[in-house]
């Protein structure tokens, strides 16, 4: 595509056919959320800058270098929404008391101001879960358990789920405590960013990729072993009915997330046919301060994109755009609006129907007719409209018949 078309770097436009397993993907969500009993939430794609400041964490990548901020005229700060959690959370808080137990789902854009590259975006697109509620193993499960239904109705096999504790908000003092005291005979290794972690965010050193970090994060002791008993039975919950539920999950003591408002439960959901950007969905229970309130729940993302990716569907297209409904032929201006009237007849019975609105050859309009992915071709000229004749061609055997147009007509 010429540069003078393009989108902005990081973005795309989401036109026919891709566009269609766009829609499948988020018919099949609706239909699941609404059978777990979530209920749809529509959050501004622009939030006010504190909305994300605190509840992401200050010293989180997206708060520190990937966020979109924008002043607008009277000179307030704005952000473009890097994630869904944050805005739900503020809606959530202002129901007060009625937000117990509220669980919501969201689709829709999400900004990071990363550097592109295969299923990393600027615009980017996230399904998502928040449900309000204290700790409790049984609602971590079901939110895993949706999240397991999703894969599954979506035709993605192969994903691995990882999961993890932080420990409660007590712990993690703890955790952070002991992670720097292990860590301090190796500062002189690590590099001024990472020197950086160590003082504000340390937890993010066991996640780091780079090879010469390895045998240093390799030889630190388990997170668990800084935390509460009680913190480690939660866990040994989750895993135990997830087991019941047959839903398999792999421990990884190592496992950290991103955004600083998690504590207890944390997964993330991966697929090897990704690369280096092999995350499709994260997840976990967190404590968030809205205004006054502090809110607990536990929800969890996954990225369209990314699904996309995974499910290779680009190979399924024609799974997405079934032949389905008519086309129909016109020739001469008689027949063009007596066909405008059928079309708007058969489209009026919730069929899908398609026609050419300008003189064209019979060869262009077939053209336009497997476009369309009709599965009938109804033809109509001015000729067959004096005799009271249809002729319908079924596109997937090419058969071809003449009928009475009004006995025709009442098969519809
Ligand atoms: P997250 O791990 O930052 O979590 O993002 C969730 C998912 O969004 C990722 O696993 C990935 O599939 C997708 N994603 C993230 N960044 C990009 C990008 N630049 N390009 C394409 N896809 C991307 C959250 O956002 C949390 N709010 C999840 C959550 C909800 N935790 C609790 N509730």
């Amino acid at each position: 595509m010429s540069n003078e078309f393009k989108p902005l770097q990081g973005m795309s436009d989401i036109a026919y056919p891709d566009v269609l397993i766009w829609q499948e993907i988020e018919k099949i969500s609706h239909k699941v959320f609404n059978n777990f009993g979530y209920t749809e939430l529509r959050t501004p794609v622009m939030e006010k800058n504190d909305v994300f400041l605190h509840s992401l964490g200050d010293s989180s990548d997206i708060v520190q270098k990937e966020m979109y901020n924008l002043q607008d005229r009277g000179g307030r700060s704005l952000v473009l929404r890097p994630e869904g959690t944050a805005g739900a959370i503020r809606y959530l808080a202002s129901l007060g008391e009625e937000s117990l137990n509220t669980k919501v789902y969201y689709i829709g854009p999400m900004f990071r101001c990363e550097r592109p590259q295969a299923g990393r975006k600027r615009q980017f697109h996230q399904i998502g879960v928040e449900a309000i509620s204290k700790p409790n193993a049984y609602k971590d499960v079901e939110c895993i358990s949706l999240q397991y239904e999703l894969l599954k109705q979506w035709g993605i096999d192969k994903s691995i789920i990882k999961i993890n504790t932080l420990g409660s908000i007590e712990d993690q003092i703890n955790i952070r405590k002991g992670l720097i005291s292990s860590l301090e005979k190796y500062r002189n290794d690590l590099t001024p960013d990472y020197q950086e972690k160590l003082k504000n965010n340390v937890l993010r050193i066991l996640d780091s990729k780079e090879e010469k970090y390895q045998n240093i994060i390799n030889e630190l002791p388990s997170i668990l072993s800084f935390m509460s008993k009680e913190s480690r039975i939660y866990l040994d919950t989750v895993i135990d009915l997830l087991d019941e539920l047959n839903i398999p999950v792999q421990h990884n003591n190592r496992l950290v997330r991103g955004l600083d408002y998690y504590n207890h439960t944390v997964w993330e959901i991966t697929h090897d046919s990704l690369g280096s950007q092999d995350s499709i969905a994260g997840g976990g229970r967190y404590t968030i301060q809205s205004g006054k309130k502090t809110m607990s729940g536990v929800g969890f993302a996954m990225g369209i994109e990314r699904i996309i990716l995974a499910k290779n569907t680009m190979k399924n297209i024609n799974n997405y755009s079934k032949k389905n409904g008519y086309w129909v032929i016109s020739q001469g201006n008689k027949s063009l609006i007596e066909n405008m009237k059928l079309a708007n007849e058969i489209r009026s019975l919730d069929i899908r129907c398609g026609m050419e609105l300008e003189n064209k050859s019979m060869k262009s309009q077939f053209r336009k007719a497997d476009r369309f992915r009709a599965s009938y071709v109804i033809i109509r000229g001015d000729e067959e409209l004096s005799k009271g004749i249809v002729i319908i061609k079924n596109l997937d055997n090419s058969e071809q018949k003449e009928y009475n147009f009004n006995e025709w007509k009442k098969t519809l």
